[in-house]
């Protein structure tokens, strides 16, 4: 009985195969994989009981349900219910091709299916990294490369995190015929200010979205910039100078050298001090500053010169060398640069000379006087003021209430004018003051062809004393101290008005030789190394 039925179920079933035929209920499709997945594709084949098998890319994989020879493949699914479903364990770039899935017996081929097989890009190189050294300047060639990936990587760069556009993307398919290698490169142009910044390359595809990413640093180098500074600047024969190159660098300095007019010292460090002569003057000292990517020589004399004292309170200075040209040249002249220069020329070996010119410069009177002088009441006031001016002033004008007087007396008013040193001193004295005098303005007024200059002295009445005879002694000494006062004031006054720079002053030159304005004049001016010296003299005018 049992046995009948199976019979009959056969039958039944042979009998629906026969009627209806084979067919697929279960067809594998397109599919994307990312390479090291697994992936199934299915196959049922209803009504079938012969063989069935794959191909794959044309080629048969096999009828045993293990495909040997394929090692990473196999048939999967329950025969009975005719499932045969290709399985591929840990898909490869090889895996991607067409597949198929064939009931050979009935002449059945299931629809093709392309298994795509992605492969994510793997580090990005950037040769150098992680730190490239480049050098200042010189165009520099930053290359990342994505060397498989399918599809092909897309690269982006980034300096210190913003994006950048101007790189050239390249890429290429592979010999697997499958995956491809992709570059960037962007072509940077180093500065000192690219020292230290960072580069990053960031490679992604489909098969890894969030990509990965590889930075450089840049670290620029240049040969050495050098200063060569010497201490103190300038000197006197037989003094000690120090000489200092100093050095910015990338990389690190690898050697310093010396050389004096040309001839090499036996110097390695970055000073050289020593005692100088006047070879220093006409043999420069030269540094020379090496690292691994270049070397830089610079070089500088020494002013050597003969110290100078000159008179007067003001010049207690060493002079200073104002040019070692044989012209000196002035521009901007103001009343500041009058005085005596001083020519000085020093043939190496043979000795020294020198001449002095005195610079004049010509601009409107500069008036001083005290604002207040003081008088007994009926007695004799004498006020003064002293006029600086070059050329010497055309006229000089005492005004008061509506009187004026240039020289000669009117009334109990005289006009006294004396030629001192310091200038002009033009004097107004009144024999036999009176009350009003002592709430009278006097104006004194001077004039040259360049403008004028005036100044308001007032008289004050001074208490009169009883003249007892300690008073006599007391007021001859204070006279002593007062006089030597004055002395004094006169021998070291100085103008009280500024005179303003963008003021035209007129250049005066007088002097022993011309040749302040003329250096061609004299052929042995033309041979020899000069040095001029300015010995200000501003209290002797
Ligand atoms: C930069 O280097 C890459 C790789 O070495 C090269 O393909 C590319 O042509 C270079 N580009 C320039 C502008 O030199
Ligand atoms: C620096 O250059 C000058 C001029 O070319 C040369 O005379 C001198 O010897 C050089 N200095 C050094 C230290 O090489
Ligand atoms: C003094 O006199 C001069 C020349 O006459 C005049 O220009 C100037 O204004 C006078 N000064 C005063 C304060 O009156």
């Amino acid at each position: 009985m049992k046995n009948l039925w199976l019979v009959l179920c056969i039958h039944v079933g042979l009998l629906l195969g026969k009627s209806f035929g084979a067919h697929f209920s279960q067809q594998p499709s397109d599919k994307v994989i990312v390479a090291g997945k697994s992936v199934t594709l299915p196959c049922v084949v209803i009504g079938y009981r012969g063989v069935v098998q794959w191909t794959m890319d044309g080629l048969a994989l096999g009828a045993e349900r293990d495909l040997p020879g394929w090692s990473r493949y196999s048939v999967v699914g329950e025969p009975s219910l005719g499932e045969h479903n290709l399985h591929i364990e840990g898909v490869e770039l090889s895996d991607d091709a067409i597949y198929e899935c064939q009931a050979t017996q009935a002449a059945l081929r299931s629809q093709r299916a392309r298994l795509t097989v992605l492969l994510p890009p793997g580090d990005p190189m950037i040769p150098g990294s992680p730190v490239a050294n480049v050098l200042l300047d010189v165009p520099y060639n930053l290359t990342c490369l994505a060397p498989i990936a399918k599809p092909a990587a897309e690269i982006t760069w980034f300096r210190d995190g913003k994006k950048l556009d101007s790189a050239i993307y390249t890429k290429e398919l592979l010999s697997d015929g499958k995956s491809e290698g992709s570059a960037s490169s962007l072509l940077i142009t180093p500065s000192l200010a690219d020292t230290g910044s960072s580069y990053t390359c960031h490679v992604r595809n489909e098969a890894l979205p969030e990509g990965r990413e590889k930075s450089v640093t840049l670290s620029v180098q240049y040969p050495p910039k050098v200063t060569l500074s010497v201490e103190p600047p300038t000197i006197t024969e037989g003094g000690s100078v120090t000489f200092l190159c100093s050095a910015v660098s990338n990389p690190e300095v690898s050697r310093y050298r010396w050389a004096k007019g040309g001839v090499p010292l036996a110097v390695s460090g970055d000073k050289y001090t020593v005692e100088v002569d006047h070879t220093f003057f006409t043999a420069p000292v030269s540094c020379e500053v090496s690292n691994s990517v270049g070397a830089s020589n610079v070089s500088t004399a020494v002013n050597v010169f003969v110290a100078y004292l000159a008179p007067g309170p003001y010049h207690l200075y060493l002079s200073t060398v104002l040019s070692n040209g044989n012209t000196l040249l002035l521009t901007k002249v103001t009343r500041e640069d009058a005085g005596v220069y001083v020519c000085k020329a020093i043939v190496p070996r043979m000795g020294t000379t020198e001449k002095e010119v005195t610079l004049m410069v010509r601009g409107p009177p500069v008036i001083t006087s005290e604002a207040h002088y003081e008088s007994i009441l009926g007695g004799k006031a004498r006020m003064e003021c002293v006029i600086e001016s070059t050329p010497a002033p055309d006229r000089i004008v005492w005004a008061w209430d509506k009187q004026s007087l240039e020289e000669g007396s009117w009334g109990r008013f005289s006009v006294e004018t004396q030629v001192t040193e310091v200038g002009v001193v033009s004097y107004l004295v009144i024999d036999g003051t009176e009350q009003s005098d002592f709430y009278t303005e006097f104006n004194c007024s001077a004039i040259n062809q360049y403008g004028e200059d005036s100044v308001i002295v007032s008289l004050r009445q001074q208490a009169t004393l009883p003249l007892t005879f300690l008073l006599i002694a007391v007021g001859l000494g204070t006279l002593c101290i007062f006089v030597l006062v004055i002395t004094s004031i006169l021998c070291c006054r100085r103008p009280k008005k500024a005179v303003k720079d963008s003021q035209i002053l007129a250049v005066d030159v007088s002097g022993s030789e011309p040749s302040v304005r003329h250096p061609s004049d004299s052929e042995e001016d033309l041979k020899e190394p000069l040095v001029r010296t300015k010995k200000k003299t501003r209290g002797m005018r």
